[in-house]
């Protein structure tokens, strides 16, 4: 499976922050807010993955990520002309999955929670066997903002609504997506919605009309923000502070996911940590290499 991160969009929710800044690299406490959303792939041993970013911010993120070989990681970017939604975005990615499955994750997404590799890869590993699609749900107070899901009367999923005006439930559809290689021939058929966009939401309700979209729904132990909006940015941003000051552990830190899943070798992070040292991410790596020892 190949990961895909969707990284472009107009980011006008932000401004007047990201009329020069792109928003995926804003400081979610203290790192960007893309390492989160990749972390979230290395965390699944998801180790070539490419970002779909719009054209004037490709260098940024080249300048970040590199072909990857820092992280022991295969990376590439492709360009998606103009933000006309997740399902156009995510087609941008459909020669760099050369008939693979993917798991699609939206680049400002975060999520933290015990267990959450563990759920992540089964539902990898059930694609990766048995084809469709696996999408997580999560319960929110603020579903006009999300993708929502419809239940029947047994606790049957009956359709996905793009921010509906009248909510069915109060679960989202979190921004990551696992789907079979059918999912490119899916996108392509997806028409623009009342607001223009052609929707992840379209592409989730034709596995579901196929009988082949699993949905599961991560509970308390779970958190989840979507860091697209003032409030929910900061929230993040205050979450992941209290977790790691509490615990002493960082949400999101690639170099240590990569070094633990043994990607890069001892060398190879001592000479990040160096680079790093008089900040406290240098220090922390510092902190993993002699843990290890
Ligand atoms: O966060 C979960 C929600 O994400 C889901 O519940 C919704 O069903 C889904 O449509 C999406 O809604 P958003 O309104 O939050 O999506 P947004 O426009 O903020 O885009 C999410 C990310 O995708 C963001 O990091 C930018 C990127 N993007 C967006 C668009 C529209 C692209 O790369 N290309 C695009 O064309």
């Amino acid at each position: 499976m190949k990961g895909v991160i969707l990284a472009g969009g107009s980011g006008t929710r932000l401004y007047p922050i990201t009329y020069g800044i792109n928003k995926h690299f804003l400081p979610i406490y203290n790192k960007p807010m893309i390492y989160y959303p990749l972390s979230v792939l290395m965390l699944m041993k998801i180790r070539e993955v490419i970002f779909v970013a719009n054209r004037e911010d490709i260098p940024l993120f080249k300048k970040f990520f590199g072909d990857g070989s820092d992280l022991g990681m295969k990376i590439s970017y492709t360009v998606q002309e103009e933000p006309r939604g997740l399902a156009h975005a995510l087609l941008c990615a459909e020669e760099f999955a050369k008939g693979d499955s993917i798991c699609l994750i939206l680049g400002d997404n975060i999520f933290f929670g015990h267990g959450l590799p563990e759920v992540l890869i089964s539902a990898k590993e059930e694609v990766e066997k048995n084809g469709g699609a696996f999408v997580f749900g999560y319960y929110v107070n603020d579903p006009e903002r999300y993708g929502i899901i419809e239940f029947d009367s047994s606790g049957r999923v009956i359709s996905i609504e793009e921010k509906p005006k009248n909510p069915k439930s109060n679960f989202a559809v979190v921004g990551l997506y696992i789907y079979d290689s059918t999912v490119f021939e899916k996108a392509k058929k997806v028409e623009p919605s009342w607001r223009g966009e052609l929707e992840i939401t379209s592409v989730n309700n034709q596995y579901l009309k196929e009988g082949k979209l699993k949905v599961k729904l991560l509970g308390r132990g779970f958190a989840w923000f979507d860091a697209g909006t003032y409030d929910s940015f900061l929230e993040a941003g205050e979450f992941v502070a209290t977790i790691e000051k509490k615990t002493g552990l960082m949400i999101g830190c690639i170099e240590e996911i990569s070094f633990k899943n043994k990607w890069i070798d001892r060398k190879k992070l001592e000479e990040i940590a160096k680079k790093l040292e008089k900040t406290d991410y240098g220090k922390y790596l510092r902190k993993i290499l002699d843990e290890s020892e």
